[in-house]
């Protein structure tokens, strides 16, 4: 079953399209990565989808509900953590939990337990008797996002849940996510640390300028647009290393104790053969050598620039 499904979906401010026709499809049980650059349309897309924000045309279907006719039936089936920092100056850390856990109308024994467990998960134990107004900001976003996970829901939506987290609190809760997803739940999830996309999600989607500019999983992304490698090649200095090199494609030259040769290929075995013979001949030896495939944020990079580019030579 598609858990979440949007035709043709946009939403203008003013003159401004912050999401301009886009269709999405999620499955049931995986994460779906939603990854583009400042202003991009992330958010809007987000609180469309949860209904927080009204579509200017098109249509969304989460979990087979028509977002637009039965906005409350959605919003129980859902969680939701907003990019914004949301929190209770004066509750405590634990009375967050418990008072969410309330909320949701989650009973009494059954909160109990989802607040020691997630006071644990997420680290916060230490300091489960501070106000919220009292704690660090990365320590604040820990409760905010540990606190959706008080109530029961098939899908979660998680708008940059990581920033502000230091790398270990950032990896715990990226484990704990694919637990969850484990046992059944969907995840819609907003990052800019595409490391973080591609250890986590089984498909991404790239949203630039309100429009989506690539879908697919992290592997056939790098497939269709990473086939180039980057080779470093690190040797002595060499004055004229223009002519040794000359004939093996196109090439930086670099220094750094010592001379380095970078070269972006799709052919990078053939070039690195032809460099290391043609350095062999002029009696150069190397001294460090490196092959590293392109990764996601490469892949980003080039991928936003083109659709930039394109969308500057059509006049848009
Ligand atoms: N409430 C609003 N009123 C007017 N314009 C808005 C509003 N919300 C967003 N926008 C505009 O819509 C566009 C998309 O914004 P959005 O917040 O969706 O981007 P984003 O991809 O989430 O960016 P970021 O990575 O910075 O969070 C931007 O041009 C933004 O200025
Ligand atoms: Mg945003």
């Amino acid at each position: 079953m598609l858990c979440i499904e949007a035709k043709s979906l946009s939403r203008s401010y003013g003159n401004v399209i912050a999401v301009d026709s886009i269709d999405l499809s999620v499955e049931q049980g995986k994460i779906f990565g939603f990854l583009g650059p400042n202003g991009a349309g992330k958010t809007t897309t987000m609180k469309l989808l949860t209904t927080l924000v009204s579509p200017s045309s098109g249509t969304i279907t989460i979990l087979g509900i028509d977002t637009s006719r039965y906005p409350l039936a959605v919003r129980k089936k859902i969680g939701v953590v907003l990019q914004q920092p949301s929190y209770e100056p004066t509750l405590t850390v634990e009375k967050s939990l418990e008072e969410y856990g309330m909320m949701w109308d989650v009973d009494p024994k059954t909160r109990k337990d989802r607040v020691e467990e997630l006071l644990s998960t997420f680290d916060l134990q230490d300091i489960r008797k501070k106000k919220n107004d009292d704690i660090s900001i990365g320590q604040r976003r820990r409760v905010q996002v540990a606190r959706e996970f008080m109530h029961d829901m098939d899908l979660l939506f998680l708008d940059e849940p990581t920033a502000g987290l230091d790398p270990s609190a950032r990896r715990g809760l990226l484990d704990y996510i694919k637990g969850k997803v484990q046992n059944g739940l969907t995840i819609f999830f907003t990052t800019h640390i595409l490391e973080e996309a591609e250890y986590l999600c089984d498909k991404i989607a790239i949203i630039n300028r309100g429009k989506i500019i690539a879908i697919d999983t992290p592997d056939e992304l790098k497939n269709k647009f990473g086939r180039e490698k980057t080779i470093k090649i690190r040797i002595g200095n060499v004055k004229d290393i223009s002519s040794v090199l000359q004939g093996v494609g196109n090439y930086e030259v670099g220094y750094d104790e010592g001379t380095i040769i970078t070269i972006h290929s799709a052919d990078s075995e053939q070039v690195l053969v032809k460099i290391l013979q043609a350095l062999q001949s002029n009696n150069i030896p190397v001294e460090d050598l490196s092959v590293v495939p392109t990764s996601l944020e490469e892949i980003f990079l080039t991928v936003v620039k083109n659709s930039n580019a394109s969308n500057i030579s059509s006049g848009k």
